[in-house]
């Protein structure tokens, strides 16, 4: 690996640079499934429907692999598979989830 390869492999992962388009396939869906309740558009809102402020739901579903559902013929799994939305998602959380 060039010397370039790695800084870009090492670089911090935030949610403004990576995360926030990680997560966008899923944004409508989550809305609609918990009545508004998780918006998986935003880091975090003042009516605590954001990323952030469901970040320990969020992991274990994650975790579980429970999450991303397949849906209206959607196979969002795959997405997610192919995104690498699961070492992002845990490179992330374990920096503390960075805005
Ligand atoms: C990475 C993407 C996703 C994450 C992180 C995620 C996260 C979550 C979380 C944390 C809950 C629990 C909500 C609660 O306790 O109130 C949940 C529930 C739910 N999600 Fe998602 N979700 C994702 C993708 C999707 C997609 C693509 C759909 C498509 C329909 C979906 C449909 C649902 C439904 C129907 C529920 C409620 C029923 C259940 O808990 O099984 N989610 N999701």
């Amino acid at each position: 690996m060039s010397k370039h390869e790695d800084d870009l492999s090492n670089a911090a992962i935030t949610w403004t640079n990576t995360m926030q388009a990680v997560f966008q396939p899923y944004a409508q869906c989550m809305l609609q499934a918990t009545g508004g309740a998780i918006d998986l558009s935003q880091y975090s809102t003042g009516a605590g429907t954001g990323v952030a402020d469901n970040i320990g739901s969020i992991r274990q579903h994650i975790d579980s692999g429970s999450m991303p559902m397949n849906s209206g013929g959607v196979d969002y799994k795959a997405i997610w598979a192919k995104a690498n939305g699961k070492a992002l998602f845990d490179r992330w959380y374990a920096a503390g989830y960075p805005q």
